[in-house]
């Protein structure tokens, strides 16, 4: 492999995780979830992790999208360590580089629809006009859009 072709192939890598442990617990209580797993995602590669419920899904997931640390292993993001990196750093990280779609509700109770979906653009310091612009277009993409001004106790959970 000539230099070029190292570094296209080094530019593609995103997301890496490096033997991966995780552990629930202690003693007889002890849960052996991840045990080495390796993973590596490229830019732009769709994957979907398959497993019997209670198989470690979410706990890899959860570990992949930093809102959880492995007992031991490394994560790398572009070859950059997020096991190393300050939890500030990593709030901007989550805030930046990764949508998460949650399997059960996680909305603020005291902002409207909109204003959660605004929510990690208005952290990140976004306009305000085009953020109310964009996130109207989405919720009226899923049909939500003549609720958005409704609190999260008037809306169903799904
Ligand atoms: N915070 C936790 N404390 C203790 N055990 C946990 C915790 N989270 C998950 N587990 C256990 O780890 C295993 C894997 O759980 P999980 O990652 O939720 O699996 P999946 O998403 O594949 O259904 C299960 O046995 C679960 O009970
Ligand atoms: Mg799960």
């Amino acid at each position: 492999m000539n230099q070029s072709d190292f570094e296209e192939k080094e530019s593609k890598l995103l997301l890496q995780g490096e033997s991966l442990f995780k552990t629930f617990g202690s003693g007889e209580s002890q849960v052996k979830v991840l045990q080495g797993v390796d993973i590596t995602i490229q830019t732009g590669e769709m994957i979907a992790i398959i497993g019997a419920s209670g198989s470690g899904k979410t706990t890899l997931l959860q570990i992949l999208g930093t809102l959880d640390t492995p007992t031991s292993g490394k994560l790398l993001y572009k070859g950059a360590d997020l096991t190393q990196t300050s939890e500030g750093e990593l709030s901007e990280h989550r805030n930046r580089r990764v949508g998460f779609i949650f399997q059960f509700h996680h909305l603020l109770p005291e902002f409207s629809a909109l204003e959660n979906v605004m929510m990690p653009g208005l952290i990140a310091g976004n306009s305000r006009t085009d953020l109310k612009n964009e996130a109207l277009t989405l919720l009226e993409q899923v049909g939500l859009g003549l609720r958005c001004n409704q609190r999260r106790g008037e809306r169903t959970g799904g």
